[in-house]
């Protein structure tokens, strides 16, 4: 999600760079419980969860656990903040714009601290979650800033003699939930617009990665929105998230996370009250990449998109198809810069390559630094499936359905969640490393011939959220990449995201676009 390009862009700004910046010594972390009404409250149940650094395998902090009760409590503060006569509903337009951009200040004043929370919390590099992450959310704060009293309505010439116009009004309470990848960044997405079309949110962050959003909530009440404007709700997904997408007080949900729960939500809004929903789903995304293309960018891009944040983005260059000509060299050039990315703490500024993410589980607390003991519980089945088990199965099933692998493929020995940067060539469109979304740092290499052949097979998937185009033929660009069933076509670069254009999928990547 290189929102504005990349690291090496926010490293380039100026001739002279001044020094990196630094992750921020953090003693204790302050904001832990649920955010309503902008108050700090506990959990009704009385239940808290750990959130884990998935780097050591160590406990960060417990959090106070959100269920459908708090979810309740929540959706009444955002329900009495947005209702008519409202301080919110009756604020200027350009108020709402004002605030946007003072949270964005606040976002600037604790870029480091967020940095470092968000790397801590996902395992992400703090250069990585410096210059991406937080760019990105407050880009999205404050393009939104600008739309507040933008948003018209239409004049319309009816028959006779009427005058006729619509209005724009907020849609109400939204919820969001939101998932752990990019947990700050996703927030933004989701609250930016939301606000500054004068909603109110109930937003629920991944229970792996809770910290970011809770220190944005004493931000957003230290920027001045009023009480119950957004309210924060970490917990769980059948509980506090599914208590979001039923509720019959919300009026729509906003979910980026796995297409098997975006069809949950979709199902619940339907059988509750209908409520609007927008989902980003997964996605397996082509790159074709033409013999006249520059092919050391093309390797460099490819496989920027398809190891970023550990390969855990739902924009991840999963199925790279190169020509034949140039099939062999691609492959070469893709390993030897593999096998040079770096591999360390997240907090290093070296490192470019951290671990993937924790599941947060209560029992880990117990035996915080017993990673060991996750497996266990996975062997009895009495936990979710572990993203860095998820990920070493799929690459046993590339290895066992004949794909050549080229380097990777397995766990760093003796360090918490990291999996070597892997790469496998003469994958075939029928294994399951070329069909299923990995989420994993797994670069997969395919060979194809003609145009026409390779059109249809990156088309042939349920997913179609981004594709990619390498090619020094305009008229190529252009015709390959009107014939992708896809949300985002980029042309000689990856994960260019940008605040100003829409993102979303087609077919199984979901409904709706965001920003
Ligand atoms: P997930 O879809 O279960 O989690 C995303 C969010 O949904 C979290 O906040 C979670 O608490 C919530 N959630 C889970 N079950 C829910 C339910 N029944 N009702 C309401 N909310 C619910 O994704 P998970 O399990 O973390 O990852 C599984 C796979 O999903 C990944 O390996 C990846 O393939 C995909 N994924 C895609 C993402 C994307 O950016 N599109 C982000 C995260 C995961
Ligand atoms: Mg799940």
């Amino acid at each position: 999600m290189a929102q504005n390009g990349t690291i090496e862009n926010g490293l380039a700004r100026n001739a002279c760079p001044p020094p990196l910046p630094q992750p921020v010594k953090i003693p204790e972390i302050k904001h832990t419980k649920i955010f309503i009404n902008n108050e700090w409250h506990t959990s009704i149940k009385g239940k808290k969860f750990p959130t884990i650094n998935p780097a050591t395998g160590v406990k960060i902090c417990d959090v106070e656990e959100a269920d459908k009760a708090d979810v309740d409590e929540a959706v009444r503060a955002a329900r009495a903040a947005g209702q008519r006569g409202s301080e919110w509903r009756l604020m200027d337009a350009s108020s709402r714009g004002r605030l946007l951009h003072r949270l964005a200040d606040l976002l600037e004043r604790e870029r480091a601290v967020l940095a470092t929370l968000e790397s801590m919390d996902t395992g992400k590099p703090f250069l990585h979650a410096f210059f991406v992450d937080l760019d990105g959310s407050i880009k999205t704060l404050r393009y939104y800033a600008g739309w507040t009293d933008k948003i018209h309505g239409k004049t319309m010439p009816v028959d006779e003699n009427f005058v006729c116009f619509t209005k724009h009004e907020p849609v109400g309470v939204c919820g969001a939930i939101i998932p752990w990848n990019f947990p700050l960044l996703m927030f933004m997405w989701k609250i930016a617009p939301a606000l500054a079309c004068g909603n109110t949110v109930v937003i629920k962050p991944a229970e792996q990665t809770p910290l970011t959003a809770l220190h944005v909530g004493a931000i957003i009440k230290e920027a001045g929105f009023p009480p119950g404007v957004v309210n924060i709700v970490p917990g769980f997904g059948p509980t506090a998230g599914a208590a979001i997408a039923s509720h019959m007080n919300i009026d729509k949900v906003a979910f980026t996370g796995s297409t098997e729960v975006g069809q949950l939500i979709k199902a619940a809004a339907a059988k509750s009250n209908l409520k609007r929903v927008t989902l980003e789903l997964g996605g397996k995304n082509p790159c074709i990449v033409f013999a006249d293309s520059d092919l050391q960018s093309a390797v460099e891009e490819t496989q920027k998109g398809a190891f970023f944040n550990q390969g855990q983005a739902c924009t991840a260059a999963s199925r790279i198809y190169v020509e034949e000509p140039v099939y062999d060299e691609f492959v070469r050039l893709s390993v030897e810069r593999a096998k040079n990315i770096v591999i360390g703490d997240p907090l290093e500024p070296r490192t470019s390559h951290g671990p993937q993410v924790s599941y947060s589980f209560e029992l880990l607390s117990v035996f915080s630094s017993c990673v060991q003991i996750v497996y266990v519980f996975l062997l009895l089945g009495q936990i979710d499936q572990h993203q860095f088990d998820k990920i070493l199965e799929l690459v046993d099933s590339g290895k066992k359905e004949g794909a050549m692998l080229e380097c990777g493929g397995c766990a760093v020995e003796d360090r918490g969640l990291f999996i070597h940067p892997t790469i496998f060539s003469d994958v075939k469109d029928h294994m399951r490393i070329a069909k299923e979304e990995i989420f994993g740092p797994v670069q997969c290499i395919m060979k194809f011939k003609t145009q026409e052949e390779v059109i249809n097979r990156a088309n042939s998937s349920h997913y179609g959220l981004t594709a990619a185009v390498f090619t020094r033929d305009i008229h190529r660009a252009m015709s390959v990449s009107a014939a992708m069933e896809a949300g985002t076509v980029w042309v000689n670069c990856y994960n260019a995201l940008h605040a100003q254009a829409p993102f979303g999928g087609y077919k199984m990547s979901g409904n709706g676009r965001e920003l």
